[in-house]
């Protein structure tokens, strides 16, 4: 299987190396460049991460990949592979315009480029964020042989590159959070590409490092995700794995707030970073009027199950025993999921 994805690997690192060049020597480059510049970002930085450029208009990787042979040298099979490899890997979409013609363009344009590379550093899909306002603001790949979403995060291949030796991992929305980070000398920060904080993420990054510290932007996005995230890390907090949750200031990112305040500072609110049992009851008892009975008793209602999705062990029993102090009695909620739920070992 492997071997069949060979091709698609080779046109997205041809791709890749193409927005590169276009970013040192297009005649529009200039756009681009400052761009990065006005967002902060150093050259090195760029390289590091293999920031490119996809130039305007609708067939440059098309011309640049699979370009038009001449017809002695007998290669317009060969040119129809390429096509179809790039469509298929995602790089170019097929028109139908019914008539006899196969065309296809560019799906980026006018973009800069952040290749998404894989554990063995392979760039298998890619993020475009537009230079101004326009919409949509980034554009991904769609999902291919090569990509699926929800397994892949990017910057984990950069941080595994630049350290061997890594404690944690911060989790943050965006493409320029992760470089931004990496650039105050943060390298452990990866980014989920446009979707939520899935199982599959998480056990690939609890499999390198024992904490995960949840970053998203300090706006009501930010926090649902964080509330979704936590949901989902539940069952796998083995004992002695973390997750701890960082809330950022209202209209903060990661990418603003380290720009604001270095590196230092920054690394400082993760190390105070809320653990997870603190910021579950902090958001459930946000959502309840905890000074009523009737509060406590809803509260009850909400933790007990999400605390039953904790694996069995210690952390479950604390919390569980920290729910009864909470509220003050033996919860109902908790021993009716208890009897209800199948003897896990
Ligand atoms: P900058 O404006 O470049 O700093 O981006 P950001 O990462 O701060 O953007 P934002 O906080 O708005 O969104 C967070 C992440 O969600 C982005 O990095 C993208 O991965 C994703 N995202 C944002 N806007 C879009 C969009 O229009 N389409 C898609 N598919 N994803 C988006
Ligand atoms: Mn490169
Ligand atoms: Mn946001
Ligand atoms: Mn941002
Ligand atoms: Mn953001």
């Amino acid at each position: 299987q492997e071997q069949q994805h060979q091709p698609l690997f080779a046109q997205m690192q041809r791709a890749s190396d193409f927005y590169e060049a276009m970013l040192r020597s297009h005649e529009q480059r200039s756009k681009a460049v400052d761009y990065l510049q006005r967002r902060g970002l150093s050259g090195k930085a760029a390289k590091f991460f293999h920031i490119g450029y996809a130039p305007p208009g609708w067939d440059n990787l098309l011309k640049q990949l699979a370009p038009e042979q001449p017809k002695e040298q007998q290669p317009k099979e060969q040119q129809k592979d390429t096509i179809k490899q790039l469509v298929s890997c995602g790089m170019l979409i097929e028109k139908d315009d019914d008539g006899k013609q196969y065309r296809t363009y560019d799906r980026f344009r006018d973009r800069i480029m952040f290749p998404i590379r894989d554990a063995r550093g392979r760039t298998i899909a890619f993020g475009g964020r537009v230079l101004g306002d326009e919409k949509p603001k980034y554009l991904n790949s769609p999902e291919t042989p090569i990509f699926q979403k929800n397994r892949e995060l990017y910057g984990l291949y950069e941080a595994r590159k630049i350290r061997q030796k890594l404690t944690r991992f911060v989790i943050v929305e965006g493409y320029m959070d992760v470089v931004a980070l990496a650039e105050f000398g943060i390298h452990y920060a990866v980014a989920t590409l446009g979707t939520a904080t899935s199982e599959h993420h998480l056990r690939r990054l609890f499999k390198i490092v024992p904490e995960v510290i949840f970053c998203f932007d300090g706006d009501q996005a930010g926090r649902t995700a964080a509330a979704r995230a936590m949901e989902t890390v539940l069952p796998l907090l083995q004992d002695g794995l973390q997750a701890r949750f960082l809330f950022l200031p209202d209209g903060e990112d990661p990418d603003s707030l380290v720009r604001h305040e270095g590196k230092d500072a920054f690394e400082q609110r993760l190390n105070q970073s809320d653990h997870l049992p603190e910021f579950l009851f902090a958001h459930l008892k946000q959502q309840v009027d905890f000074d009523t009975l009737d509060g406590k008793a809803r509260l009850d209602q909400l933790a007990a199950p999400l605390i039953n999705r904790l694996p069995d062990g210690m952390l479950r029993q604390l919390m569980r025993q920290k729910l009864k102090e909470e509220t003050g009695v033996d919860s109902h909620a908790l021993n009716k999921l208890e009897a209800e739920a199948p003897a896990s070992s």
